[in-house]
């Protein structure tokens, strides 16, 4: 054969395989099953190679072997089962391994490799290995085998290169379109567990394609036509603006895009959309598409929005309660302080009633004697001079005891009604001497009349006790200011205040510009004996018998004062519904002739001061007897012994007290004379059941002048019918 023969045979040969490897590539391109596409390859290099067998075989890296994955000319049962080693000492092993293709011409010369059983049963003994490469690691070999004198040339070993290389395209990108469908599949499971709907806008027209699932976040049904436009339509129009602005920064950016809005749907139902998105460019960097999920959370929202205003709520309802603890514990507190200071008033007050009682009955004895010895040293003018002396300080004490039993509460109270208003005016020249010439005073009286039923001479001692204070309090002058005003004190104003009721008062405000208290005086203030004062200045029973005279009223008295701020205390007494009579009572014309006659039942539980008492009587000219308590004065009574007048104590043991002697004796003897005395009045006793209300009383201690214009004027009165009384007004020692 000529050179020029040899020549246009092998270009003829080439040619050939050339069209054989187009036709794998039009079977590769064609085919999506990759095994068909293999099995086909196979057919198509045996036929390029004119040889009988050829194969496709699988690298199994885990077993070191391969598969018969594909083939042609095999006996059956051999493709798609048979495995053979793929060690370095087989020629497909080695083709795999070092990459590169082995011929082997003569099966019984070789002496690199073994070759397998499966080719010596098929009776081979050449066979041409070229590799089947991978992405990532080989995919297996690729192998034509024949018997015979078949000589394989380097052309051969291209052929079947080249047919090689276009497998493991092929395989490759099979491989991609599975990852890729594979993907899809992902993207469309986790677009449905999240109720997502998919959407995408091309830039360059505004085409809007969606799934769906995004068609149904927008209300729309799956048929529906739904276009960019209609999107944006269906978006409340503020935040159509947001959205578009949004958008339009994400598509000039390449960047993502994140929104909500209020969309409505065709059924007229809000909703709230969640919208992502990105931006995807060409690859010459120009936006091409937005790309993006809808998801409504319209429900999550409200959920949100329930829960949150649950919580505002409940943090509310906290915020509520706590302030109402603190509130109550406070209340409690205040409470609890007013009870405590009410308390210990009513622990002081008991033991000063005591004291003073006890003292009253003391003074009466002294005072009584003294007199009885003015009438034994008659014509001594030294003796008389002592007297005088001894009488002028038990003056003093009797004043003394009266303020203790103020405070006790314990006076015996002559209430009248009055209109503090017109006493006011009586009044303004005691309080501006009372006050001193460097205080300026305002009295201010109520607009209307403040008409009260109360004692007339301790609400003026009381005045004057405060505008004493007052002056002392402002030793550099100052205003003192008192003002009268009627004021209705609802539930919530007494709540704190024991013993006091709803109800109209008239507040009597006593105000000054003196130096005002510290917290610790005012917690003493009211106490007897407190005083800031030095000896001798004050006795600290000032405030006590305010506080004493106006409880007893039925009243109550506040006191407000800082240190530097001055001082306000308000007595604040029960308002009477009826005016106060036009006319002063006129008070009884001195005595004349104090002595008398007649049989006097003196009542009386103190042996001292019943000798003393019988004693004055007996010496003013009456006939005594004598009973030490109730019942043994009632037997006198039920007794036929003759009787012009019962002179009782009105505090006794043995459970009659002189008021009820004093009725059961009106029973028992009508017409019967009665003259109560006492030092203070029983607790029990209300304001309008005492002893003066009823009878004729004389308070303890008394003067012999006294008792006896008492005793005369009794004698020399009408008879009484019980029950009815004579506004005779009450003696004070
Ligand atoms: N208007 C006031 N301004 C400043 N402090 C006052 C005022 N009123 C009373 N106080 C204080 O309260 C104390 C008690 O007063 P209270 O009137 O009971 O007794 P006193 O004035 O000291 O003595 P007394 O009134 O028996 O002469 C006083 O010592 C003083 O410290
Ligand atoms: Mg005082």
């Amino acid at each position: 054969m000529t050179a020029q023969q040899e020549l246009e045979r092998e270009l003829s040969y080439r040619l050939t395989q050339q069209g054989w490897l187009s036709e794998l590539s039009l079977v590769a391109l064609e085919n999506r099953d990759m095994l068909a596409v293999l099995q086909e390859a196979c057919r198509l290099v045996a036929a390029g190679l004119g040889t009988r067998f050829a194969k496709v075989l699988q690298f199994l890296p885990a077993e070191n072997q391969f598969l018969v994955l594909a083939g042609v000319g095999w006996k059956p049962g051999v493709v798609g089962v048979a495995k053979i080693p793929a060690g370095l000492d087989s020629p497909a092993g080695y083709a795999l391994h070092a990459g590169e293709p082995v011929v082997s011409e003569d099966q019984s010369r070789e002496k690199r490799f073994r070759f397998p059983q499966l080719l010596i049963e098929h009776g081979i003994d050449r066979a041409i290995n070229v590799i089947i490469r991978g992405a990532d690691q080989p995919f297996g070999v690729l192998e034509v085998d024949s018997s015979g004198d078949r000589q394989f040339s380097r052309h051969d070993v291209d052929f079947l290169q080249s047919a090689a290389h276009m497998l493991a395209a092929a395989i490759e990108r099979q491989r991609a379109d599975e990852l890729i469908r594979e993907n899809g599949e992902r993207v469309r499971l986790a677009l449905d567990t999240g109720n997502l709907g998919s959407w995408q806008v091309e830039i360059s027209d505004w085409t809007l394609s969606c799934s769906d699932a995004c068609k149904a976040d927008f209300g729309r049904q799956a048929d529906n036509e739904f276009t960019y436009n209609d999107l944006l339509a269906a978006v409340d129009a503020t935040d159509r603006r947001r959205l578009r602005r949004a958008f339009d920064s994400a598509v000039r950016k390449g960047s993502e895009y994140d929104g909500e809005y209020r969309v409505d749907w065709p059924d007229g139902s809000e909703h709230c959309i969640h919208m992502r998105g990105r931006a995807i460019r060409g690859p010459d960097g120009v936006p091409l598409r937005m790309l993006g999920i809808t998801q409504d959370v319209t429900q999550r929202r409200r959920v949100e929005k329930e829960l949150a205003d649950y919580r505002d709520r409940l943090e509310q309802l906290v915020a509520a309660r706590t302030a109402e603890l603190k509130r109550s514990e406070a209340d409690r507190r205040r409470t609890q302080e007013a009870l405590h200071q009410a308390q210990k008033m009513e622990v002081v007050g008991q033991m000063t009633g005591g004291i003073a009682h006890d003292f009253n009955n003391l003074l009466t004895v002294m005072v009584a004697n003294l007199d009885l010895l003015t009438d034994l040293t008659a014509g001594s003018e030294r003796a008389r001079r002592l007297i005088d002396n001894v009488q002028r300080a038990a003056a003093r004490a009797g004043q003394l005891t009266s303020q203790l039993l103020a405070f006790a509460r314990r006076q015996t109270l002559q209430p009248e009604r009055l209109d503090l208003n017109r006493l006011f005016d009586d009044f303004k020249g005691l309080m501006r001497h009372a006050s001193g010439n460097a205080v300026q005073v305002i009295m201010q009286p109520a607009r209307e009349p403040a008409i009260c039923d109360i004692d007339r001479g301790h609400f003026e001692a009381a005045l004057l006790n405060l505008a004493i204070n007052a002056r002392d309090a402002m030793p550099r002058g100052g205003t003192l200011t008192i003002e009268i005003g009627a004021v209705e004190l609802g539930a919530a104003d007494v709540k704190e205040i024991t013993e006091v009721v709803p109800g109209r008062y008239i507040e009597i405000a006593v105000s000054d510009t003196g130096s005002g208290m510290t917290p610790e005086t005012i917690e003493r203030a009211f106490e007897p004996f407190f005083t800031t004062k030095e000896i001798g200045k004050g006795t600290g029973l000032g405030l006590s018998q305010v506080y004493g005279f106006v409880k007893q009223s039925g009243g109550h008295v506040t006191l407000r004062s800082g240190l530097g701020h001055g001082t306000t205390v308000s007595i604040f007494l029960p308002r009477s519904p009826v005016a106060a009579p036009s006319e002063a009572t006129v008070p009884a014309a001195p005595p004349a002739d104090v002595r008398g006659t007649g049989t006097i039942l003196v009542v009386e539980d103190d042996d001292d001061v019943l000798e003393v008492a019988t004693e004055t009587l007996t010496e003013l000219g009456y006939s005594v007897l004598v009973a030490r308590d109730g019942p043994e004065a009632l037997a006198i009574l039920q007794s036929n012994e003759a009787l012009d007048l019962l002179f009782s104590d009105v505090v006794m043991p043995n459970g009659m007290t002189g008021m009820s002697l004093a009725r059961r004796a009106r029973r028992l003897r009508p017409g019967l004379k009665v003259v109560l005395t006492s030092g203070f009045t029983p607790r029990d006793l209300s304001a309008h059941d005492v002893p003066g209300s009823e009878f004729q009383l004389v308070g303890k201690p008394y003067r012999r002048a006294q008792l006896a214009e008492v005793i005369r004027a009794t004698l020399a009165s009408p008879p009484q019918v019980a029950g009815t009384s004579d506004p005779t007004r009450h003696s004070r020692p």
